[in-house]
């Protein structure tokens, strides 16, 4: 297949290019951020610049490229930036998702759209996709009017709400790397006790958006671990899997954090739906930590530090 992945340069996008080009021909968009394209060529993707806010963009791209399938991943992604922001987040992450389906669908291509876990205010947790969302900040709001806005151009698109930790080019995306790094240059960390998330490692939630494409699935997915935990908990498992000191993890609450943007609490999300179309649960915590290891085993945080270097 020919897939463009958007975002190629954030979190997710990234490690989605290199699990896609195992097997496919990937194009990977990028905007501010270029990527090394020695590093692209040796990973066996092409990386192509375009800011989606321009007028066009998105239907040059889609004339360039032809994809068979289109994941799209680029956002505003930062929920201070979307606060701070509110008309660019309306913009990139509902206004943009609308347009790219919309020519997706008249192009005959595929779209996977990316979506959030923070759809929901969090006072619940066990959420199925037929729960109604409430969100409770920018972010949130303008992710719930991209998936509105995708579904309502393309029918047959997949709209997948995501939680996930990963290697990212700055090693500073994902709480994977801030518990990692933190407690590797022996500094003390904040750990929340009662903020609930199920994140799947990134590679790993590439592996399915891969599966669920070409099994054809449309509509609203959760694609999460099966299983959800404190964020502290998290931190403290990652701890004793490297062998890191868990007391530099003080256990805290959430509003005694200091963050600006608003969190939803229980971030709990049900994976039934997601199971049952692919035969199987998504991978347990333990199973992407253990995966996470042993990426970091294997040198992988500097092999995706590479594209960045020019
Ligand atoms: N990270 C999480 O924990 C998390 C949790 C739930 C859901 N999600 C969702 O997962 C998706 C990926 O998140 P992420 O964490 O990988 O994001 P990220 O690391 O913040 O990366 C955002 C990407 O969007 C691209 N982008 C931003 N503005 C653009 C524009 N005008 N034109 C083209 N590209 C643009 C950026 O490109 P440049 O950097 O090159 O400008 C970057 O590659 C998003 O839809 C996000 O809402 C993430």
């Amino acid at each position: 297949m020919r897939i463009l992945v958007t975002g190629a340069s954030g979190l997710l996008g990234i490690n989605l290019a290199l699990e896609a080009s195992r097997a496919h021909s990937v194009y990977g968009l990028v905007n501010d951020h270029p990527l090394s394209s020695a590093a692209c060529s040796s990973a066996g993707f092409q990386v192509v610049q375009a800011d989606l806010l321009v007028p066009g963009a998105a239907q040059r791209l889609l004339e360039q490229i032809e994809p068979d399938w289109v994941i799209h991943c680029a956002a505003l992604a930062n929920l201070d930036a979307c606060e701070a922001d509110p008309a660019r987040a309306q913009q990139l992450n509902s206004e943009v998702p609308r347009q790219l389906a919309l020519l997706v669908a008249r192009s005959g291509a595929r779209m996977l759209h990316v979506s959030t876990d923070a759809v929901f205010d969090g006072q619940q947790g066990s959420y199925s996709e037929q729960d109604l969302p409430n969100p409770v900040g920018v972010y949130s709001r303008t992710k719930l009017e991209g998936e509105w806005a995708v579904l309502a151009e393309d029918s047959s698109a997949i709209v997948a709400r995501v939680n996930l930790f990963g290697y990212s080019l700055s090693g500073k995306r994902s709480l994977g790397e801030f518990f990692l790094y933190n407690l590797m240059a022996g500094k003390q960390v904040m750990g929340f006790t009662d903020v609930y998330f199920c994140p799947l490692l990134a590679n790993h939630l590439a592996q399915i958006f891969l599966r669920m494409l070409a099994l054809r699935l449309n509509g609203l997915f959760h694609v999460v671990s099966s299983e959800c935990l404190t964020k502290y908990d998290f931190g403290m498992r990652l701890a004793r899997l490297f062998s890191l000191p868990e007391s530099l993890i003080q256990p805290t609450s959430v509003a005694q954090g200091g963050l600006k943007a608003a969190r939803s609490p229980n971030l709990s999300l049900r994976t039934d739906k997601l199971t049952q179309a692919l035969g199987a649960p998504p991978p347990s915590i333990e199973t992407g930590l253990e995966a996470f290891y042993q990426l970091y085993q294997q040198g992988y945080p500097a092999k995706i530090r590479q594209f960045s270097e020019q």
